[in-house]
């Protein structure tokens, strides 16, 4: 399958902010181990990452246009909470969307445990570090195949 990651605000610091949270690998290192677990499967990936919400919404679109993956993994930070225009992008497009999260947002603040996206994605997975990125990647592997 081909995926698209997209990683939001702030996850551009994984591995430089609440270590204790979020732990110690970049970034970088991170989508190098999605990658390598990827090309060992015999899947393509691509990743995105911006701050910047209409950005977001724009990759989102971009894709669905041009139709250049056959799913995305998107971990929207803490636009996740809030932010009803990823929510409609996410409606608007008919590739299917899996909501991931490093952290387990269940176990942490009580505005954590709110997502105005779940519901118009595939599947939900945190708590798991990377592993919540491979792990949605599988969902959608076993489900769509
Ligand atoms: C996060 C959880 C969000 O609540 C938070 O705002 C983030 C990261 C995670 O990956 O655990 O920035 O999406």
């Amino acid at each position: 399958m081909k995926f698209l990651v997209i990683n939001g605000v702030n996850l551009n610091l994984t591995g430089k902010r609440e270590k204790g949270v979020y732990g110690t690998e970049t970034l970088d290192e991170l989508n190098a181990k999605i990658a390598e677990y990827c090309k060992k499967n015999g899947d393509e990936v691509r990743f995105y990452q911006s701050n910047v919400e209409g950005e977001l919404v724009n990759a989102l679109h971009e894709t669905f246009l041009q139709r250049t993956c056959d799913a995305v993994i998107l971990n929207a930070g803490a636009f996740t909470h809030y932010s009803y225009a990823l929510r409609d992008a996410i409606s608007a497009i008919d590739i299917p969307v899996v909501e991931v999260h490093l952290s387990n947002v269940h176990a942490r603040e009580e505005f954590r445990k709110t997502s105005v996206l779940s519901s118009v994605c595939k599947g939900v997975v945190c708590g798991f570090g990377v592993g919540s990125y491979i792990a949605a990647m599988e969902g959608l592997k076993v489900s769509l195949r």
